[in-house]
């Protein structure tokens, strides 16, 4: 008998036929994520389960899918698994780490350019009629050629931030718990404390994962440190940043500006004061978003998925030691 899974959106038929070729498949279909009645009902009938980030996996969910050995997740990001609760339960956890790298950075480095140089205030000015003449001092922004880019965080999305970083002659410093000797002789960037990257970063660019270390990594003491001028990008996970002090310190001219992907809460309510602010570019978590990438992310998806219903260690798999217990 096929192994049964539930697929918890539309993912990329790149990833879906896959799945559908060799599993009995039930996918919702909805365009948000299933409510919590939803996916306890479908869980408790399936071998395995390809959720997304806006899933929350936690033991409760685990334990009401009795047959559960594997849970997909089509993002690089895991966090919205509790993955030693899986652990424990032996239940191999996959992501899609590698496929978005570039992507992602892509993604982060427009934010870097857009809050820069105001392209969506730019924008709404423009659309709005207010373009009355050409002007010296219209929409006057900062330059990232040879400015200094402060990169928390040197995994594989910031060092692709670095190279983006070189061909705008910037100065590119790093922070991260390991030090990438080989990265600073072939990218030459260069590593610094974090206080330090907070003190003398024009830009700083996040690129860590959520974990309880980096959550409210960036608060009111760290904005304090930064330029009056630094503008502040997120494209990793929103509670990185204390979302309220970031408001503060953009509404208070503490820096000048903000780029971001993530959210606390997403998506950002209506009513966040952060969107009443003209110094802050905002976009719906799209860091990965493009049609290759998302289709890559559907297929490797798709492979760990498989792989583990078929007792393999999946290709990338977030808990081997789950697997290893078998
Ligand atoms: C991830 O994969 O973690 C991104 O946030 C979405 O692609």
């Amino acid at each position: 008998m096929a192994d049964r899974v539930y697929v918890t959106r539309l993912i990329p038929e790149a990833g879906l036929e896959l799945v559908r070729q060799c599993c009995d498949t039930r996918v919702w279909e909805g365009e948000v994520p299933p409510p919590r009645e939803v996916m306890m009902r479908e869980v408790a009938e399936v071998d395995g389960l390809l959720a997304l980030l806006t899933d929350r996996i936690d033991a409760e969910v685990m334990d009401a899918g009795k047959r559960l050995r594997v849970i997909s997740n089509y993002a690089v990001g895991y966090d919205n698994i509790d993955v030693p609760a899986a652990t424990q339960r032996g239940i191999v956890v996959g992501n899609t780490p590698g496929v978005l790298t570039e992507t992602t950075a892509d993604l982060a480095f427009s934010l870097l350019m857009a809050a820069a140089r105001r392209i969506a205030e730019g924008d709404r000015y423009t659309r709005a009629g207010k373009w009355q003449t050409w002007g010296p001092k219209l929409f006057l922004g900062y330059d990232l050629h040879h400015a200094t880019l402060g990169l928390v965080g040197m995994g594989r999305i910031g060092s692709e931030m670095a190279k983006r970083a070189n061909g705008f002659d910037m100065r590119v410093l790093y922070y991260d718990p390991v030090r990438r000797q080989d990265l600073e002789g072939s990218l030459g960037v260069i590593y610094v404390s974090f206080d330090t990257l907070l003190r003398e970063s024009d830009f700083i660019s996040l690129h860590t994962p959520l974990t309880e270390q980096t959550r409210h990594l960036i608060g009111a003491p760290e904005l304090a440190k930064m330029k009056l001028t630094a503008i502040l990008v997120n494209s990793s996970r929103g509670p990185v940043v204390d979302q309220q002090a970031l408001y503060e310190a953009l509404r208070d001219g503490v820096i000048a500006g903000a780029g971001l992907d993530v959210f606390e809460v997403e998506p950002i309510p209506q009513d966040d004061p952060l969107l009443t602010l003209d110094n802050v570019t905002v976009v719906p978590h799209v860091g990965s978003a493009s049609h290759a990438t998302r289709d890559k992310m559907a297929r490797m998806a798709a492979e760990n998925l498989i792989a583990g219903l078929q007792g393999k260690l999946p290709p990338n798999c977030v808990n081997p030691e789950a697997w290893q217990q078998k």
